[in-house]
């Protein structure tokens, strides 16, 4: 792919981009500020939900500095139905550090974009260029569909140096004077025309003409994706071990999944009642009852952990683990999100107990 063969989709798709734009709130007065958090809050949320959110944050925090000192219950309160919460935390994050090192006005090169928290190629490219009116292309899904289309193109895009060739050969092509414009005619052909699921309207395409999928009648098929590795599912069995008050942790191996953090100590399988206390007296754990907790389930990148559960109440420390109480676990000892409903079991079971004689 070069970026000759994309210079014949500028001028028609700014042409239909005029006349065909939607009216969004963050077009019309396009500062960094605005276009930042409109591609923030696009991420993973359709436009039309994202309107009113945008519209409501923007008058209530209207900049930058705003953002910055907004105390985190009312920005969770002004994110509070748009989900993904760690999108408002990056906001927030980066806010501080915009205020610190650019005076409240974010960067322009796209560079210093991606450093700040939250801010990928793909929403530093939409900032630098519609904000900014840099040649930085901003490509997303929509985007990597119109490009492999026009350009016939049956590269997986999922794959990253496809992307990276994508933008490189864009990046030849941005019209001076109208990056903003043509970033955005991009997203838009995506959006409204060049669907995906087979389902493109290339009878009112602009770019009909250079578009080779077209041409070839191969547009249904285009782009190519790379059904992603099925998650494996791991079974294992989890126990909430308590001394009194305390919970039994072990470190896991410094290499592999959550290495080197705190984890409640656990055994491969879903273990039944009889083998799970035969697990714990391996252990060393003296015979004692065991109640099973509801199974609950954590799902990483690659792997699918499916946990059983089973409280133990024991008398005595055993086994070597460290023995922590509630303040150790909220201050000393961070344990991975993937515990969080049996931590959710010791906070509840332990409420006002009484302290143990063990571990201490
Ligand atoms: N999707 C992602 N960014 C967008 C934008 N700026 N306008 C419309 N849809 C979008």
């Amino acid at each position: 792919m070069s970026g000759r063969g994309l210079s014949g989709i500028v001028v028609p798709l700014l042409e239909w981009y005029a006349g065909h734009a939607r009216v969004l709130p963050w077009r019309n007065d396009p500062t960094p500020y605005r276009v930042w958090v409109s591609e923030i809050m696009l991420q993973q949320t359709r436009v039309e939900a994202v309107i009113p959110f945008f519209e409501r944050f923007v008058a209530e925090l209207p900049d930058v500095a705003s953002l910055a000192a907004a105390g985190e219950e009312r920005l969770m309160k002004l994110w509070e139905g748009l989900g993904y919460y760690s999108r408002a935390r990056n906001l927030h994050k980066a806010a501080a550090v915009v205020m610190k090192e650019y005076g409240g006005v974010l960067p322009k090169e796209p560079e210093a974009l991606l450093r700040l928290p939250g801010i990928g190629g793909y929403t530093a490219g939409a900032i630098a260029s519609i904000a900014y009116g840099v040649a930085a292309p901003a490509v997303d899904g929509n985007v990597l569909r119109v490009i492999s289309r026009v350009t016939g193109s049956r590269e997986d895009i999922a794959a990253p140096a496809v992307k990276r060739e994508i933008e490189a050969c864009l990046k030849r092509v941005y019209p001076e004077g109208r990056a903003g414009d043509f970033t955005q005619a991009l997203m838009e052909l995506g959006a409204l025309v060049c669907l995906p699921n087979g389902a493109p309207h290339c009878g009112e395409c602009p770019l009909s003409g250079p578009c080779a999928a077209y041409r070839q009648g191969v547009q249904a098929e285009l782009p190519v994706k790379k059904a992603k590795k099925e998650r494996r599912v791991q079974r294992r069995t989890v126990f909430l071990i308590l001394c009194g008050e305390k919970a039994a942790l072990r470190k896991r191996p410094e290499k592999g999944l959550l290495a080197g953090l705190w984890e409640l100590p656990s055994a491969e399988g879903a273990l039944s009642e009889r083998a799970a206390r035969e697990w714990l007296a391996e252990q060393g754990a003296a015979p004692q009852p065991l109640e099973r907790l509801p199974d609950a389930r954590h799902v990483f990148t690659h792997i699918e952990w499916h946990m059983t559960g089973y409280l133990a109440r024991v008398p005595e420390p055993f086994g070597g683990y460290v023995w922590a109480g509630k303040e150790e676990l909220r201050g000393v000892y961070t344990l991975p999100s993937a515990f969080r409903a049996f931590l959710k079991i010791y906070g509840e079971r332990t409420g006002n107990g009484p302290e143990s004689a063990c571990g201490k």
